[in-house]
């Protein structure tokens, strides 16, 4: 009889999938629920993308370059820029969502039993990322008292030991929509 991995029985279950049976259950029941536990898009999708799903003139759906198509990653190093960040396209890799930048992130860049510093609250997945990376994640509180706003330069420094590899700064962040903005030196608007 196959057994499930040592790693696969250490992985948390996503926070945000496990309430789903219970939500369903729920709904049978006639109750009203209000799913809080996935941020579901409400807002229509830009008309320009759905006319060019419907007109797309494809015959074949093949692999793009492993790295994302080159003109869309060119494209990107523009939106960077207008906030400073100076990248060229090809430090750019484009993946099918964002739970698979920060895995391919963690397990590049870090060894098993690595730190990485996040705040909290943070995006639950993080604890399935890093138990897949075997990477140990360090919080650190922010506090509904200040906005969620980063917490103090020094509480970073307090957290950080040998091990210390990676800080992970969600900005926007989710849950807290605590937002942190750099106007650029000289640019008034
Ligand atoms: C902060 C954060 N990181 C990662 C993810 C995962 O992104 P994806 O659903 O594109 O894999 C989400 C999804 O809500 C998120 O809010």
């Amino acid at each position: 009889m196959p057994k499930i991995s040592d790693k696969g029985l250490k992985m948390p279950p996503s926070p945000i999938r496990k309430l789903v049976p219970f939500a369903e259950k729920a709904k049978k029941r006639g109750i009203h629920i209000y799913h809080l536990n996935i941020g579901q898009p409400d807002i229509h999708t830009p008309q320009v993308m759905m006319d060019a799903i419907h007109k797309i003139d494809l015959k074949v759906i093949e692999y793009s370059h492993s790295a994302g198509i080159e003109s869309y990653r060119r494209k990107l190093v523009g939106y960077y820029q207008k906030f400073d960040i100076n990248l060229s396209w090809e430090d750019i890799i484009i993946t099918t969502g964002g739970s698979e930048a920060i895995e391919i992130g963690m397990m590049a860049c870090l060894n098993a039993g690595d730190e990485i510093i996040v705040p909290e609250p943070y995006y639950a997945n993080y604890n399935g990322f890093s138990t897949q990376a075997d990477v140990i994640v360090k919080p650190i509180a922010s506090s509904i008292k200040s906005g969620f706003a980063l917490p103090p330069i020094e509480e970073f420094e307090k957290a950080i030991t040998l091990k210390t590899k990676a800080i992970l700064i969600c900005n926007p962040s989710n849950p807290t929509g605590y937002f942190v903005y750099q106007r650029r030196v000289g640019n008034s608007s």
